[in-house]
């Protein structure tokens, strides 16, 4: 099969396209072919070697999938050969066909595209996962979304104004400002800003009043979570998600003390593997709030395969909005 590999760990550029042996499945495994698969941050981290789980090389990278059941192993029954599916792999979604664990496959909404489908995996169920389950959101509450136009930025506004939150979002540009607003954020502020410590809080308070922000979901680190620490309310929490800014940041202990904030963690796939009956309830409730017109992913660009390293660029530059996609046939 057709596929993009990773011989080496190193710089994009290195990244071919190729043939790749066909993967064949096993007990409790489904072949899909794949038609789309997106683009997530850490697939940059996979591909240069600096993830936390890293393949044998050579590998396939692409964690968000979308397609057809080709067959299943031994003792699959919940998804049949024909059936449109959505899935997440820890690598291997870049290429015609992709081996998954039934478990953590999932028939798609009939009218949602393999396009949109391949962009509604790692993002969504990493939202749901930092505003639910990590961050406890309740209805009414003053949500503060970082990175807010990248992809688990964007799908965090999305779900949290579909959930009945004040969502502020923060970004670096103007265009990314717009984005935000047009999937929900009701108050954007700009990290592109500088004295971002003090300016940051100028703009939040200003924008929600004094109390500050109940919830912060941070997917970028670096300053922006040293910013976000500075308009938090009493009893608020932080999720942290991630660090695409490239600094982990480190917190005076003290200032959680004197405020009563939590910091919370985040590893959204280690649901997957501790608890995959929990991921499919969430999936689910991500599938109703789409066909509900609720939520609905916000697709920048989709190029074909051969142009992968385009897709990935996007991503790698900072100029994602939304999801990019990759098409696999
Ligand atoms: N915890 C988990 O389970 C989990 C799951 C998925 C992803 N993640 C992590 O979450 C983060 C976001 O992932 P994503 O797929 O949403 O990425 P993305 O689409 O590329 O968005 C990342 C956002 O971070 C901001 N950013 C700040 N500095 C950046 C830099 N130097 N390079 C790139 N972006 C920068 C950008 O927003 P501005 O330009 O507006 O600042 C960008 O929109 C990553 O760190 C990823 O590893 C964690």
């Amino acid at each position: 099969m057709q596929a993009l590999i990773v011989n080496e760990h190193g710089p994009l550029e290195k990244i071919s396209l190729g043939a790749f042996p066909d993967p064949q499945p096993g007990k409790g495994e489904v072949l899909v072919d794949v038609h789309a698969a997106s683009v997530n941050f850490p697939d940059l981290l996979v591909i240069g070697g600096t993830y936390q789980h890293l393949p044998p090389r050579p590998f396939v990278p692409g964690k968000d999938l979308a397609g057809v059941v080709a067959a299943v192993g031994d003792g699959v029954t919940r998804v049949r050969p024909g059936e449109r599916v959505i899935a997440q792999v820890e690598h291997g979604a870049f290429a015609e066909r992709c081996v998954v664990r039934e478990a953590l496959c999932f028939a798609m909404p009939e009218k949602m595209s393999f396009a949109e489908g391949a962009a509604m995996g790692l993002v969504y169920l990493t939202a749901h996962y930092a505003l639910l389950e990590r961050g406890q959101f309740r209805a009414g509450e003053t949500v503060l979304v970082t990175g807010a136009a990248g992809g688990v930025g964007l799908a965090c506004v999305q779900l949290a104004k579909a959930l009945g939150a004040i969502v502020v979002a923060a970004v670096s540009s103007a265009e990314k400002a717009q984005v935000a607003r047009e999937n929900g954020a009701d108050h954007v502020m700009r990290t592109d800003v500088a004295d971002l410590r003090d300016s940051f809080r100028k703009q939040v308070l200003d924008a929600v009043g004094k109390r500050g922000v109940d919830l912060v979901l941070d997917s970028v680190g670096g300053d922006v979570f040293d910013a976000c620490l500075r308009v938090m309310a009493w009893c608020g929490r932080l999720v942290i998600i991630g660090f695409a800014a490239g600094r982990i940041p480190e917190v005076k202990v003290g200032y959680l003390l004197v405020k009563n904030i939590s910091l919370i963690g985040l590893q959204s796939s280690d649901y997957r593997e501790r608890t995959p009956e929990k991921v499919r309830e969430v999936q689910a409730h991500l599938f109703a709030l789409y066909s509900e017109g609720r939520i609905r992913p916000h697709l920048m660009a989709v190029y074909p395969l051969k142009d992968s390293l385009a897709a990935l660029r996007t991503v790698q530059q900072r100029k994602v909005l939304g999801k990019v996609v990759i098409t696999i046939r």
